[in-house]
């Protein structure tokens, strides 16, 4: 359990202001909180330029009547099996599917396997949900 260090901060007013108003729409129950999901923000989006081991999900909507589509993207995902750690796949309605794909892994390499699966003619809508892993933030 990490030791918690309380330490001072100046900030001009009008910044502490704007910063008040944007915990109070985050439903943050003090700034402390906020600040330190800031910090974490920032120490995440640094882990995704490192060499280390990230965590995120990457969500694709598409139409499964479009052809070769369904097999294009399960051979992708075959290719990319070693970061995949499990996937989740929902039928929206008669045409539209909704993949999950939970992934973990080196962050040059999801991004590889998000991007080759969000361009995949048919495919409407993807995006790559970066996370951590939860270590070192
Ligand atoms: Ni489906």
């Amino acid at each position: 359990m990490s030791k918690l260090i309380r330490f001072g901060v100046s900030l001009e007013d009008d910044l502490l202001e704007r910063f008040d108003h944007l915990i109070k729409e985050k439903n943050y129950t003090n700034r402390s909180e906020a600040f330190r999901d800031l910090i974490r923000q920032e120490l995440v989006q640094k882990q995704w330029h490192s060499s280390g081991e990230v965590a995120g999900a990457i969500t694709l909507i598409y139409d499964h009547h479009k052809r070769e589509l369904v097999n294009k993207l399960t051979n992708i995902q075959h290719d990319f099996g070693r970061i995949i750690i499990s996937s989740q796949h929902t039928h929206l309605d008669h045409d539209n599917c909704l993949e999950i794909i939970a992934v973990k892994g080196n962050p040059g390499e999801v991004q590889k396997l998000a991007n080759n699966l969000k361009s995949v003619k048919g495919v409407k809508h993807g995006t790559l949900s970066m996370s951590s892993t939860g270590k070192d933030i």
